[in-house]
């Protein structure tokens, strides 16, 4: 029982959260500046201004990476550094830039991949109407396309947009992330319609643009499903709600990825939001179904699931008991079998493609200690747990493609600030002193190991 010998061992991270140097050479404001300067949007107050710095401390980054064995590394470009204005002239120090991030690793034997858009959308764009101007479509088309010809030479995975669920979820709809807006519903399927050409665009241009072949995929997200028993009845109950669309929340993970992989939005959706829907021109459903490579897709926690009477299924009340295992964000519950559960349904639904875990990480608020060192068991359990159940997923046949460890580095974790640490380096923000963690260490052997130290574990039960 291993994973497969092309499986790539990565970290991630994004942009906005480790970069800092908001304002040097020619980068302008992103939605996240804006947001995280009002007042009560994130906690204390924090912006990502100088988070790890890692615009100039790159180089020790890549190192620590290098050291690390690590065979994959996500990150993220800040369309603000590279085009300024969103559109139009390009920023060459902006340019220059990921030039040196991307050789770098090239050199230090890391694979770069490469989102093109980790929620920092340039302010000017923005104030265009973002994401409900249709004319973002071509935005983010020359965007892809300006980044193929600088970078579609040394970089062959990409992948266009990070969770659009929450992009349009947190971000126009809940109002919890930049830029903060509570839309109604239609606005918000108009968005994530204009989102999903903008990704079919995209995939266009970096084909086009790059040199040779070329693994793209966007990284999608939602909330997983954990069948409470082995039992056919729980396990239908968990597909079939893991994929329905009838909420009125972007959540729902078959509106985005049926439209991707299929060409067409669910049936169940088109009919529950029939009175929201947005303008759906002639060919817009085959520039979204774009071929891909892979599927991408970040995994933290979930949920258990049963079959109910009448063919209804239930979510089983206080699903993991009282005082569960989570990390310091609540909604982060110690959900191992989520990843499992995730992807076997997902290729099941989308055959043929590979399955990527672009993130998986848990947070805590690990410190230096006097002796120097940041002990870390819990994510080390987590990884070893959520590890061992996406390897039992790889046994059972699911293809699986890769897995990286979100996140890099401790960093601005959005509205929290910087509270909840999810790295396996530690950062001191005061001094921006990097101090691996023993999980650094310990993942670092697994991926020697390449896996065959991991433990053999039974399925999860409510
Ligand atoms: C995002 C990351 C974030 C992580 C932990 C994901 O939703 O892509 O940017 O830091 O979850 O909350």
């Amino acid at each position: 029982m291993s994973f497969p010998h092309d499986f790539t061992w990565g970290v991630a991270s994004s942009s906005y959260q480790i970069e800092g140097a908001h304002d040097v050479d020619g980068r302008t404001p992103s939605i996240w500046d804006q947001f995280s300067r009002q007042p009560g949007k994130t906690f204390e107050g924090h912006t990502g201004d100088v988070a790890c710095d890692h615009y100039h401390r790159w180089a020790e980054d890549v190192e620590l990476m290098r050291q690390h064995g690590v065979q994959g590394y996500r990150f993220s470009l800040a369309w603000p550094r590279l085009l300024p204005d969103g559109t139009g002239a390009p920023n060459e120090k902006g340019l220059a830039f990921y030039d040196r991030l991307i050789d770098g690793l090239l050199a230090a034997g890391i694979t770069p991949w490469v989102t093109l858009y980790h929620w920092d959308l340039p302010l000017s764009l923005h104030r265009r109407g973002g994401f409900l101007n249709r004319e973002i479509v071509d935005w983010f088309a020359d965007y892809a396309a300006l980044v193929a010809q600088r970078y579609g030479d040394r970089v062959k995975h990409w992948m266009t947009f990070n969770e659009p669920q929450c992009t349009i979820g947190l971000g126009y709809q809940e109002g919890l992330h930049a830029p903060g807006w509570k839309l109604p519903f239609a606005d918000c399927l108009a968005g994530a319609h204009h989102l999903l050409l903008a990704h079919g665009r995209a995939v266009q241009a970096l084909r086009a643009g790059c040199r040779g072949p070329v693994k793209i995929s966007i990284a999608q997200t939602s909330r997983e499903r954990i069948p409470a028993s082995a039992a056919a009845a729980d396990i239908e109950a968990a597909r079939r709600d893991y994929f329905s669309c009838t909420d009125r929340a972007m959540w729902n993970l078959s509106w985005w990825a049926d439209a991707v992989v299929f060409g067409r939005y669910p049936e169940e959706g088109l009919q529950a939001f029939a009175a929201d829907l947005p303008e759906i021109r002639a060919g817009d459903m085959a520039l979204i179904a774009q071929p891909i490579d892979f599927l991408a897709y970040n995994c933290y926690s979930g949920w258990f699931v049963r079959a109910g009477a009448n063919g209804t299924v239930e979510k089983v009340p206080g699903g993991f008991g009282p005082g569960n295992a989570r990390g310091t964000l609540p909604w982060l519950q110690v959900a191992p079998d989520a990843a499992y559960w995730a992807a076997r349904f997902q290729t099941e639904r989308y055959p043929g493609l590979p399955f990527v875990f672009t993130e998986n990480g848990v947070c805590n608020t690990d410190h230096v200690l006097l002796d120097g060192t940041v002990p870390d068991p819990q994510r080390i359990d987590f990884l070893a747990r959520y590890l061992a159940a996406i390897r039992r997923a790889g046994a059972e046949g699911v293809p699986l493609g890769g897995y990286f460890y979100w996140s890099v580095l401790d960093n601005f974790e959005w509205s929290e600030g910087y509270k909840d640490r999810f790295g396996l380096v530690h950062v001191d923000y005061r001094t921006q002193r990097r101090t691996p963690k023993a999980s650094f260490a310990w993942y670092r052997d697994t991926i020697r190991a390449h896996g065959a130290n991991l433990p053999v574990l039974p399925p999860q039960t409510p």
